[in-house]
């Protein structure tokens, strides 16, 4: 077995760099324990949660609290066994299962979150671990490698010269990537294999000259006179797998070892999961922020993608909540509230910064209906699905989705228990940056 001695000697910088105990603590497997009995400051929104292990594994912004999972299961009528959520995103709810001894099922369609949600399920071997990272080290020092094959795979934009003057990774910082990356798709384990490549894929932005913020990815202020410096990529990556295997460690014991986590679109997958006890989910909200987008460093660095129609096809599979992409947008479902809606934005369509939103709006609620119908199908009789939405606004006319579907509901099988408005979003500039937007959650049953 590896010790923090013997990869320091590999990774130069790597004690300087973690300053963390090695070896797991044990006891850490409650819901509490891993929650540090904190109080959440809103159930509603990821509040702190990213500074929870495993939830600092990669920054998710749009993530909910895992004491909101808490509490729909606490609520609900009948006991909980098994769990989905068909929009897993960073995995809170699925992980938030496992604490508390809930068998979770979880839909993702973007397969770098898809990994890190099953990497964080997932069961390990403490000693394997340690010695799978002293042999990645060790192999990408010893690389000669120019990082020409990753670099052939890459759009242009990504690696110095880039296009336009802009790139998004210095090519010293891409090369030690790619060393690393290639020794990490060396590791014979596909568990370590995911688990270590997750890692890298939460530590990809910071070594690049981009941000990524709520309203998207962009590059940093100054970009040009801030350098990354390469020689920090290996300590940096060994540093966060000593963490996490110091997390993974510690949360050995949790009370559900099982979880189930399915790649690919909900909207066709969802019937495909079996029945369950309750669903908790938060779909992306109809106000453009692009997932696909987002995740692009990812995605392309770590082999996701490779061709810009896999990224074409990604997007096509992703709910129908933004318009970055021309296709085919399914028929508006029919209920006055969204009737009106939908010819407010008809008539506003020449102002429109895109003449696609209302078709977009119109699908987004065609594929929440869906969803909300094959709930009911998986759902016993008394059982809740828990939604988490947010309204949205275009030229001034306000989509108001927790109203929507709750009209939309008993057409779908289901009816509405309570709507609770979790909190206020301010409107994009482009429409003004000042009404604020609710954020609601709508609790469903099935009758
Ligand atoms: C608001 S986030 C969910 C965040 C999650 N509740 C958490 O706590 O991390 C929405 C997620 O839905 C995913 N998504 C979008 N369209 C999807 C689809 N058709 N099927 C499955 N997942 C989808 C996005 O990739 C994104 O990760």
């Amino acid at each position: 077995m590896s010790t923090p001695a013997a990869l320091s000697a590999v990774i130069p910088g790597f004690r300087r760099v973690t300053g963390r105990k090695m070896l797991p603590s044990a006891g850490g497997a409650s819901f509490e324990a891993w929650t540090g009995g904190r109080q959440a400051t809103s159930i509603s929104t990821n509040d702190g949660a990213d500074a929870l292990p495993f939830q600092r594994w990669h920054r998710f912004k749009e993530a909910f609290s895992p004491e909101l999972i808490e509490q729909a299961v606490q609520e609900s009528p009948i006991p909980v066994r098994r769990l989905a959520d068909p929009f897993g995103g960073s995995g809170t709810t699925a992980l938030t299962c496992q604490f508390l001894g809930i068998e979770p099922v979880t839909i993702e369609v973007n397969p770098f979150l898809a990994d890190l949600i099953a990497a964080k399920l997932a069961t390990y071997h403490i000693p394997e671990l340690l010695s799978a990272l002293t042999r990645v080290a060790r192999k990408a020092t010893a690389s000669h490698s120019r990082g020409a094959a990753l670099i052939r795979s890459l759009p242009p934009t990504f690696v110095e010269p880039g296009v336009k003057d802009r790139w998004l990774f210095d090519l010293p910082v891409l090369i030690q990537i790619a060393r690393l990356r290639a020794a990490v798709e060396e590791e014979a384990n596909p568990a370590v294999l995911r688990l270590f490549r997750v890692l890298l894929g939460g530590l990809m932005v910071g070594f690049s000259n981009a941000a990524v913020s709520g309203k998207g990815r962009r590059y940093r202020t100054n970009w040009e006179e801030r350098r990354v410096d390469p020689s920090c990529v290996l300590p940096t990556f060994a540093d966060a797998v000593a963490a996490a295997i110091v997390e993974i460690g510690a949360c050995a014991t949790r009370a559900m070892r099982e979880g189930k986590v399915l790649h690919g679109d909900s909207r066709k997958l969802l019937e495909t999961v079996g029945k369950v006890d309750q669903i908790t989910c938060s779909p992306p909200y109809p106000n453009s922020f692009d997932y696909t987008d987002v995740y692009n460093v990812e995605l392309w660095m770590l082999g996701y993608l490779t061709s810009f129609d896999g990224n074409r096809e990604l997007r096509q599979s992703t709910l129908s909540s933004h318009v970055q992409i021309s296709r085919d947008f399914a028929e508006a479902p029919r209920c006055p509230r969204l009737d009106r809606t939908m010819r407010a934005l008809r008539r506003a369509e020449e102002t429109l910064w895109d003449p696609r939103i209302p078709a977009m709006v119109g699908a987004y609620f065609a594929d929440l209906k869906g969803m909300l119908h094959t709930c009911a199908q998986l759902l016993p009789s008394k059982a809740q699905a828990w939604f988490v939405v947010g309204d949205s606004q275009y030229a001034g006319i306000h989509v108001q989705v927790a109203k929507i579907l709750a009209d939309l509901a008993p057409s779908a099988g289901l009816k509405v228990e309570r709507t609770t408005p979790f909190r206020s979003m301010r409107v994009s500039p482009q429409q003004s940056g000042r009404h604020m937007l609710s954020e609601d959650l709508v609790v469903f049953s099935r009758p």
